[in-house]
């Protein structure tokens, strides 16, 4: 695992670049997109990119990690209206190649059932972007998900309702309670791992990430197993790593033309 740490502008660039890099050596790649703050000055230099660099995702694909279940259609807040805000209107995917799980299918378990083989069909995700919850959550796999989960309803903690509010008028009884997220397992399957973090309110989630013992009670600990998995953060969300010193050294002394 690599662990990066710098400003969050610099975060963004450095994840815009692995996307970038990705995109223009396999145009149709798959990409993963993650919703909620983590990933938005990524989208946002993906799409500077896109307007004044000629950075074309025409002939990729994406997917998206999860989606609230019961949110009506239009719900500005239904993660497959937040993806196509905050990235795909801003870019050129062709239509229909983001997809999301669908939370509003009257069979939910078939759903996510057609969604992991809508992935797999595709060639599997080559480079996924992830956040990470206050509580170690990777999309909305939350402490006590199977290490070996694939896409599943889950029910969201007190803790992560509590810090959605934010995106619901700050009312916690407007957050659902369930959601439809790609499994641990599902995550796991993609060729690249990118997670964002940034602010104090990361600095447990994110020790416990790099340094904590692999454990569904910190389910993003299993990213420890991938073998390319990259950790993005800023110094306060890096506050509480105790190998922090050996991270920024690390980084500091990579050739150049490495990416990440
Ligand atoms: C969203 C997702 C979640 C978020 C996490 C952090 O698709 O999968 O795991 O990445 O809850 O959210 P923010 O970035 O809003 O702090």
């Amino acid at each position: 695992m690599e662990v990066v740490i710098a400003p969050a502008d610099e975060l963004a660039r450095l994840a815009a670049d692995a996307v970038e890099r990705l995109v223009r050596t396999k145009p149709d790649a798959v990409l993963g997109l993650a919703t909620g703050s983590s990933p938005l000055k990524v989208y946002d230099e993906l799409a500077r990119r896109h307007a004044e660099d000629g950075l074309s995702f025409a002939g990729a694909r994406a997917f998206m990690l999860d989606e609230y279940v019961g949110l009506p259609a239009e719900h500005p807040e239904r993660y497959r209206n937040v993806i196509e805000k905050e990235i795909a209107s801003r870019v050129d995917f062709a239509p229909g190649a983001v997809q999301g799980p669908d939370g509003l299918a009257e069979d939910l378990p078939t759903a996510c059932a057609a969604y992991e083989r809508a992935i797999v069909d595709a060639g599997g995700v080559d480079l996924q972007i992830l956040g990470i919850g206050t509580d170690g959550h990777i999309a909305f796999n939350e402490p006590g998900s199977s290490l070996a989960s694939r896409t599943r309803i889950k029910t969201l903690t007190q803790q992560t309702r509590e810090d959605n509010a934010r995106f619901f008028d700050d009312d916690i009884d407007k957050v659902p309670h369930h959601c439809l997220t790609q499994g641990l397992a599902t995550i796991m399957s993609a060729r690249h791992l990118v997670l964002l973090a940034t602010g104090k309110g990361k600095a447990e989630a994110v020790h416990q990430l790099a340094e904590g013992a692999v454990s569904a009670l910190w389910p993003a600990t299993i990213m420890q197993m991938h073998p390319h998995a990259t950790v993005l953060v800023d110094d306060a969300a890096a506050s509480r790593l105790q190998l922090a010193g050996y991270y920024r050294q690390t980084f500091a002394s990579k050739p150049g033309w490495q990416g990440l």
